[in-house]
């Protein structure tokens, strides 16, 4: 049987986790004071209360010095965004829901080759500055979100005009490649669709604060998700009828979010709330028509949809850049036409991606 290490605090509760894994993980528990003494391994389990701010202070430095491909899986519990993005903000590299499933736990810390190397402990996005700050930034502004906090505009600024730098110099495959590889997918989806958008500004020669502005819009556009459900959110299948209502308040809850915001261009809570709105008046949250809705919104969700198809979900393998633009232009009327044509260069370079 194999045995695993895991680490926890006076919450932790061994004895439900050493049932719940019977017969497949054997576990040694390791205080988590003693535990930070000596280095990390290579495969490390949590079982520590997320809320509790003291006793984490040491542990994301700890975590630091795990080696590269080591795993930092973190329990949490299902309905909590907040323990979610707390421990993403540590540096996990995985979390896994209570009651703990020992099979998803053992795919988790081993799983097959493939997965192992599709899960380096984000050495890529270590690597690459803009893409480090972006989910610095992301990680912050959700958490705040789940808190109903202020959110930070000057680091969100920053972290939107390194992504413009980035996709200016390395181009938006070098973006999708590298963002492909975070393990959290809504995170993934927001640094996606900022790189499309940035690159599609860049195709059709919108000014560089233009490009700023779809940066700064690219991240935050999914911000009011941090207030959906992560059962409905992270649900590996169809959303049926209510739990599609309870989504699609999302742009509403991402225009109160940025409320904390005083000084936020009213474009940029534009493209924020109605990013799901289409041209012949069937999108959400107002329904709006095509004269309502502005051209970097129109941009905005052009980039949105493409993002999703091309993402990989659990549910879903991704799609190539031609049959997710394809997508793009079967929606016919709900997207502007003149600016899907626009798009196809930046979606070709999706076709290299899947
Ligand atoms: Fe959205
Ligand atoms: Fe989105």
């Amino acid at each position: 049987m194999h045995h695993v290490t895991v680490i926890g605090d006076s919450r932790a509760n061994p004895k439900a986790l050493r049932k719940q894994l019977a017969g497949i993980l054997d576990i040694d528990f390791a205080p988590i004071e003693q535990a930070l003494r000596s280095d990390p391994g290579a495969s490390i389990i949590f079982d520590v209360d997320l809320s509790n701010d003291t006793s984490l202070l040491n542990l994301k430095e700890w975590l630091k010095r795990k080696p590269a491909n080591a795993k930092a899986i973190f329990l949490t519990d299902k309905a909590s965004h907040l323990q979610h993005s707390r421990a993403y903000a540590l540096g996990a590299t995985d979390i896994l829901h209570r009651p703990i499933d020992g099979r998803e736990l053992l795919t988790k810390l081993w799983g097959d080759v493939a997965s192992l190397s599709a899960d380096p402990n984000n050495a890529a996005i270590r690597k690459s500055p803009a893409v480090s700050a972006a989910v610095n930034t992301l990680q912050s502004i959700f958490s705040s979100a789940c808190l109903g906090g202020p959110l930070n505009s000057l680091s969100i600024k920053s972290a939107g005009e390194a992504i413009v730098g980035h996709v200016e110099t390395q181009g938006l495959t070098a973006w999708i490649d590298t963002v492909r590889t975070h393990h959290s997918m809504t995170y993934q989806h927001c640094l996606l669709v900022t790189g499309l958008a940035v690159a599609f500004g860049q195709q059709i020669g919108v000014s560089r604060a233009d490009r700023q502005r779809l940066s700064f819009a690219g991240m935050l556009h999914d911000i009011g998700k941090a207030r959906i459900p992560l059962a409905i959110l992270e649900k590996p299948g169809r959303l049926d009828e209510d739990e599609m209502a309870v989504m699609k308040k999302h742009p509403q809850f991402g225009f109160d979010a940025l409320g904390t915001m005083p000084t936020l261009p009213a474009e940029m809570l534009d493209m924020v709330v109605h990013h799901h709105e289409y041209l012949d008046g069937s999108g959400y949250p107002h329904g709006l028509h095509a004269s309502e809705i502005s051209d970097l919104v129109r941009m905005i969700t052009i980039a949105d949809v493409f993002g999703a198809l091309i993402e990989r979900r659990c549910y879903k393998p991704p799609l190539s850049g031609s049959a997710a633009y394809q997508i793009l232009l079967d929606m016919g009327p709900k997207l502007d036409k003149d600016l899907v044509r626009a798009f196809q260069p930046v979606a070709n370079l999706g076709l290299h991606q899947s």
